[in-house]
């Protein structure tokens, strides 16, 4: 039986495929793409090009292969984006959801685990966030996810389809060998785009406000590594597997590194100056981003094996060291 896996040929899916294959589960991918890269998913995996949201290509996709569970992460993910396209984001990521579960349900599939985000609790009452705490969304990209849980959950009640919901909190990092990485067009995240001023790429980082209610004045997230992360899907794949009841996840490493802080760790791990200049708040950040993962840690058995900012940095600096434009593929263009 096969782990289909939505979104296979993204930045978090390529790594999840590619630790699959190598604990020896029968791996097919789904992609349409938009955003991800052909070269990026492991050649032992069986690759169908199409779309979640197309239910006759997704009927014919579930018609050939024996689907013993579902990793999804087709999803667009980028804040900044959903504030100003909406529209795109409830679309492609929630009703791409509806019509996934119709198909399903139809097929008679019944283990999925999705990809949700920190970003579905949007400004905390407390840090570090639990698993318990309100879901209250400051962007459309947090609201999209947020959405999909509740249709999974009540996917769950009619159907008895059961779900895990993982609730990333800032992925970083790449496989150790820079096999694979990070290659978004245009980039938007923090890791990379540092990496690129430290590649000579972009002339200087913008830090986007220093005036929050933080140590140094400017955001703190809880960076995972891309690696630990994977993992997690397939702990909770084997979760669902053993017959346990849908839930959800947080998956951070509980320590908060503030954007300053994520720049002096870069220089330090590059030898590079970096230039950065202060900017103004980019609208929908959240102040502060910092996980409670016990939950996943003790019912999943989750053990994440980067816990220094500086080793994730190192390893999405190999990668951009060996990949200095990416796949190269024309892929991943938004
Ligand atoms: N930042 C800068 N300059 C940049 C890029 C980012 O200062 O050029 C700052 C952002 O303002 C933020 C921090 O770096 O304070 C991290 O920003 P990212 O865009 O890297 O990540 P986000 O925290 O916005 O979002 C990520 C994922 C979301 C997820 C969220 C949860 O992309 O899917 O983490 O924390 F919901």
């Amino acid at each position: 039986m096969s782990i289909l896996v939505l979104g296979g040929a993204g930045y978090i899916g390529s790594h999840t495929v590619d630790r699959l294959i190598e604990k020896g589960y029968d791996v097919a991918v789904v992609d349409n793409l938009v955003t991800g890269h052909r070269a990026a998913v492991n050649d032992k995996a069986r690759f169908y090009e199409g779309d979640v949201a197309d239910t006759n290509f997704m009927d014919q996709v579930f018609e050939k292969e024996d689907v013993e569970g579902v990793i999804h992460f087709a999803a667009f993910s980028i804040v900044p984006e959903s504030m100003k396209d909406p529209l795109k984001y409830f679309d492609n990521n929630t009703a791409g959801m509806v019509k996934l579960l119709e198909v399903m349900h139809k097929h008679d599939v019944k283990k999925i685990v999705f990809s949700s985000t920190a970003a579905t609790y949007g400004e905390p009452k407390q840090i570090p966030i639990k698993e318990t705490d309100p879901q209250i969304p400051t962007n459309p990209y947090g609201e999209s996810k947020l959405a999909m849980e509740k249709i999974m959950h009540w996917s769950d009640v009619a159907y008895g389809i059961k779900f895990v919901a993982l609730r990333y909190f800032n992925v970083a990092g790449a496989k150790a060998d820079g096999s694979i990485g990070e290659d978004h067009h245009p980039e938007t995240h923090l890791v990379p785009i540092i990496l690129q001023v430290a590649a000579g790429e972009r002339d200087q980082l913008q830090i986007f406000g220093d005036d929050y209610p933080t140590k140094d004045g400017t955001n703190v997230r809880d960076y995972v590594h891309v690696v630990d992360l994977a993992d997690a899907h397939i702990l909770a794949l084997e979760y669902l597997k053993k017959g346990n009841d849908s839930d959800a996840f947080n998956l951070g490493s509980s320590t908060g590194f503030s954007n300053k802080q994520m720049l002096d760790a870069a220089r330090e791990v590059t030898g590079k100056p970096i230039p950065a200049v202060m900017a103004d708040r980019r609208a929908g950040d959240p102040s502060t981003l910092v996980a409670a993962s016990d939950k996943a840690r003790s019912v999943l058995g989750w053990d994440p094996q980067f816990d220094d900012v500086k080793e994730i940095i190192k390893t999405a600096w190999t990668w951009k060291q060996s990949h200095p434009e990416g796949y190269n593929d024309r892929g991943g263009k938004d």
